[in-house]
């Protein structure tokens, strides 16, 4: 009987910061959640959360915190920030019993953090030319800088690292590259470091080499694989910024790791895109697809979903010539501030004849609090904050050069528009 009730209270006893809460709010929050990091506070000590245990509790709870906009079952990725069932129970719990902070000895100590370059030192580093700097208030900062790479050969990468100079600002970033000087002349264009944008990046880019956001790590390629940069090109670098109620400077850098010889399997973006959008004032559920069916086999590694403020929803699959379906991935609530390039744990492969679909939601009603407008307007394709777009990239691995010029032929014919086209060939 003694046992029986002792067990009942354990059972009972409410977790407590040192038992449990300090090792999933460090495992989980602490990477974003401390100083100098984007997280509006610290989550390091018991004085850090204890004080804000409801607040937490309910970002969790409602899956706002931590960030991670992919539903699960919809594909499998590296770093999937997502916290289990049992972990948000545990954090509810103890704030519901007004986070007991347990044994003060047996508390686990904070993580540390080093915050130099993940993979080892880089083969070669690209640095923003000059500091940009971000006034303490405003709206978000959309910033394309232009870093030439300075190659005089072609070079294959197996790894991009990006280092955000203001950890503070940078909300997150994305990596192209230009082989026909366009957005230089575009950034001479314009004064001060850089050129600002909003969706893309003001030019067609002739490659990519991946994103960043705040809890992602660096990965290299598979063996045998990489992405590629032409000789001369440059690094067309896009960071949001979000001030942080301070004057601040931002001098953000790049590392890449080359393949030790050139790789043979190339990493190329395949851009699954709609132009053609209008969004009437007020409509809540406006829907856009894109299909494309690829004549060659490939291998997928990743995705990156684009839309703006009112889209809603992103569905990705892959339509086998069998009709078996892969889900590639599902955004449920869409959130431009948490853009990510999602990098799947096992690379999808994707046999000849498959159909990709691209299921996009928008709503551009008043009731949606992510819409710009108020009373809400017609909203058409563009690349400013009140247009949309429709886009996923699919981050892939054609067999062969020649498998990567047919896929990138029938990509063109089935998705892009005649403007589209121009631009892409350089002829605007
Ligand atoms: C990838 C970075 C990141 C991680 C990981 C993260 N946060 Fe945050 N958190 C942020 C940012 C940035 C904000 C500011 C609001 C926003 O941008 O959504 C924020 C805001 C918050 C807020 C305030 C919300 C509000 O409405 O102002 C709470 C509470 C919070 N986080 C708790 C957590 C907890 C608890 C965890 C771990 C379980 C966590 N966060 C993990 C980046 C992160």
């Amino acid at each position: 009987m003694i046992v029986l009730l002792a067990g009942l209270a354990m059972a009972a006893a409410p977790p407590t910061w040192s038992g449990s809460v300090a090792a999933i709010v460090h495992k989980n929050c602490a990477g974003c959640h401390r100083p100098g990091e984007v997280g509006p506070f610290p989550l390091l000590t018991y004085e850090d959360a204890g004080k804000r245990a409801g607040f937490i509790a309910e970002t969790c709870r409602s899956r706002r915190m931590p960030p991670w906009k992919a539903e699960p079952g919809h594909g499998s990725f590296f770093d999937e920030r997502r916290l289990s069932e049992s972990e948000i129970n545990a954090i509810t719990a103890w704030a519901a019993a007004g986070a007991p902070r347990g044994d003060a000895q047996a508390e686990p100590k904070p993580p540390e953090f080093h915050d130099g370059w993940q993979l080892g030192k880089p083969d070669l580093v690209l640095r923003m030319v000059e500091p940009f700097t971000i006034p303490a208030e405003g709206r978000d900062i959309f910033q394309v800088f232009v870093i030439p790479s300075g190659l005089k050969e072609r070079r294959t990468v197996a790894a991009m690292e990006f280092r955000p100079g203001n950890r503070r600002v940078v909300h997150h970033a994305l990596v192209f590259l230009d082989g026909t000087g366009q957005a230089r002349r575009k950034d001479e264009a314009h004064p001060g470091p850089g050129y600002s944008t909003f969706g893309g990046v003001g030019i067609m880019p002739t490659g990519g080499l991946g994103g960043w956001a705040p809890g992602n790590f660096p990965r290299r390629l598979p063996d045998g694989t990489g992405r590629e940069i032409q000789a001369g090109a440059d690094i067309i670098l896009q960071v949001h910024y979000h001030p942080s109620g301070k004057r601040e400077t931002d001098t953000s850098e790049i590392g890449l790791h080359f393949t030790p010889k050139p790789a043979e399997k190339l990493v190329s973006n395949l851009p699954l895109a709609s132009r053609d959008i209008d969004i009437p004032a007020g409509e809540p559920a406006y829907k856009r697809s894109v299909r494309f069916t690829t004549p060659e086999p490939l291998t997928i590694i990743g995705v990156t979903p684009h839309m703006h403020l009112v889209g809603k929803e992103m569905k990705v699959r892959v339509v086998k010539p069998d009709g078996a379906e892969i889900p590639l991935i599902w955004i449920r609530d869409w959130d431009f501030n948490w853009q990510d390039t999602y990098l799947f744990r096992q690379p999808v492969q994707v046999p000849a004849g498959s159909r990709f679909e691209v299921d996009a939601l928008y709503d551009n009603s008043a009731a949606n609090p992510r819409n710009p407008r108020s009373p809400p307007g017609r909203v058409k394709w563009g690349e400013q904050t009140e247009n949309e777009m429709c886009l996923c990239f699919v981050a892939m691995i054609p067999h062969s050069r020649e498998s990567l010029g047919k896929i990138r032929q029938a990509a063109m014919r089935q998705l892009m528009t005649p403007g589209m086209l121009l631009r892409f060939l350089g002829g605007n």
